[in-house]
């Protein structure tokens, strides 16, 4: 079969060129061909293989290019990248042994493009499209990889044992292909990641993540969780969560299995935000539910506190994960420890000050929280569901009316520190503290509105019930 079509930029007739002047066999393969195949928008990287040196031919490339743009050579790994206006390209040789992309060791002995696609990931990845002259646009198809697509199967070319301990992380990859693409996992293959989960270990927490972010990305992620939680690695990479999978049953009393329910949540905020940080969020929000389970004979389950211990779990884990402890981490445990405060608020019915202080302590993040309590609610009871829902509007509604009115979102105190010890003459004290304090409460509390006028009026007061005098002689 002959697939030019998915070689019409420019950069495929130039390495095609270059090929022919340097007389080296050169293929396409990988994602690329891949994505064509199913119609998947628009590539912004392509492999190119070379039955030789991918450095060599990379540089033929570049010195064909206009612009003549620069070579990024990975010696290490015998590869080459080149970033053109419309593609990003990485050249490699074809390779014979096995090879593990990111390791440390030189280059592996060269190869034939067989055995370059021998061992690649999947069947569905190690489809090539020839760029010689003589049969430019055919596709080399070793493994009926076409066949995959269609049957929509992620398989390995090789016996699956040898394929994923050539490179553990492929195991991630064919659940991350799987969500994304909505395939199944071969059964062979299925059983073969159950019997080597536990080499995910030897991987990087950098390269994992990145795997885990593209589950997330997804439109159902709950299908990679699911297939991690089967074939156990998730106890590897994400025990706090594995620990949520379970329902206990006390004196006929049961809960909820947590785990399933977490699914369902980050489902059900998908459509809701591209932002992967709360899904992260959504994925976590009850991961102190297993650290705070308890059975009480009069109430039956309790989790106490798990949103706060919830929290603290999440900067743990991040940090294991290599994961960014900048604002990125504060925001996913604020939404975690702030994920049950809008449900009590629905419930108890909603006061001005609750809002106020939900929107101070949320500030700009307050409607994420929303979305994710939104997204929280999993009930199958369509009366319930639709209460919950419309509880949760007129929070909404109340967050909008509360913030057209007192401005508490990123609160700034109207009164500052330096105006309170001018206006008493005070040192540096504990009393500036417990005027600014007061003047807050007051405001959340709705004693008084967010304004400087009332708020000095305030100021003066509070001063004087401390027993402050007022210096007058600036006045
Ligand atoms: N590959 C592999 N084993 C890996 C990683 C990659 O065999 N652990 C091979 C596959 O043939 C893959 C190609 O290298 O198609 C390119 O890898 P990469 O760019 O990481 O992934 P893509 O398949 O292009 O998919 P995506 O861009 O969605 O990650």
């Amino acid at each position: 079969m002959n697939y030019k079509e998915a070689l019409q930029l420019d950069i495929f007739s130039i390495i095609s060129k270059a090929a022919t002047e340097l007389q080296l066999e050169t293929y396409v393969i990988g994602g690329y061909v891949r994505d064509f195949l199913l119609q998947r928008g628009d590539a912004k990287d392509v492999d190119i293989v070379a039955v030789g040196s991918g450095i060599e031919l990379a540089k033929k490339v570049a010195s064909l290019l206009p612009g003549k743009p620069k070579v990024q050579v990975f010696k290490n790994y015998g590869t080459a990248m080149i970033l053109t206006e419309e593609i990003e390209v990485e050249f490699v040789g074809a390779r014979k042994e096995s090879y593990e992309r990111n390791s440390r060791n030189p280059a592996v002995e060269n190869g034939t493009l067989k055995d370059d696609q021998d061992r690649r990931d999947f069947t569905i990845n190690a489809m090539a499209l020839s760029l010689n002259t003589e049969n430019f646009g055919d596709l080399l198809d070793p493994f009926n990889g076409l066949q995959d697509l269609e049957n929509k199967r992620i398989v390995t070319p090789l016996n699956p044992d040898i394929t994923y301990s050539d490179d553990p992380l492929r195991m991630m990859r064919a659940i991350r292909f799987a969500t994304q693409l909505n395939f199944k996992i071969d059964p062979e293959s299925l059983e073969a990641i159950k019997r080597n989960a536990e080499r995910i270990e030897i991987i990087s927490k950098e390269r994992i993540v990145v795997e885990l972010n593209k589950i997330l990305a997804s439109n159902t992620p709950s299908i990679g969780f699911k297939l991690l939680e089967k074939t156990g690695l998730l106890s590897y990479i994400l025990p706090e969560l594995a620990a949520l999978k379970g329902i206990d049953e006390k004196e006929g009393q049961r809960h909820k299995d947590n785990f399933y329910h977490t699914l369902e949540v980050v489902d059900n905020i998908v459509p809701n935000t591209e932002n992967v940080w709360l899904r992260w969020a959504a994925l976590l929000h009850d991961i102190g539910k297993a650290p705070t389970k308890r059975f009480h004979k009069k109430i039956g389950w309790t989790f106490h506190g798990h949103e706060f211990v919830g929290g603290k779990m999440v900067y743990k884990l991040f940090k294991r994960l290599r994961m960014p402890l900048n604002e990125k981490v504060k925001y996913v445990q604020k939404m975690v420890s702030m994920s049950s405060r809008p449900i009590v608020l629905s419930q108890d019915g909603v006061t001005d000050s609750a809002v106020r202080r939900l929107v101070f302590d949320a500030g700009d993040h307050v409607d994420d929280l929303m979305t994710l309590c939104e997204a929280d609610i999993t009930t199958k009871n369509p009366r319930k569901f639709q209460k919950y829902h419309h509880n949760f509007q007129i929070v909404r509604q109340k967050i909008v009316e509360v913030e057209e009115r007192d401005h508490v979102r990123n609160f700034q105190p109207p009164v500052s520190g330096e105006e309170i010890m001018e206006t008493f003459n005070l040192k540096p004290s504990k009393e500036i503290g417990i005027i600014k304090h007061a003047i807050k409460e007051a405001i959340l509390e709705g004693e008084i509105p967010n304004e400087y006028e009332a708020a000095h009026q305030f100021m003066i007061a509070k001063g004087k019930e401390l027993g402050l005098v007022e210096n007058t002689s600036n006045k």
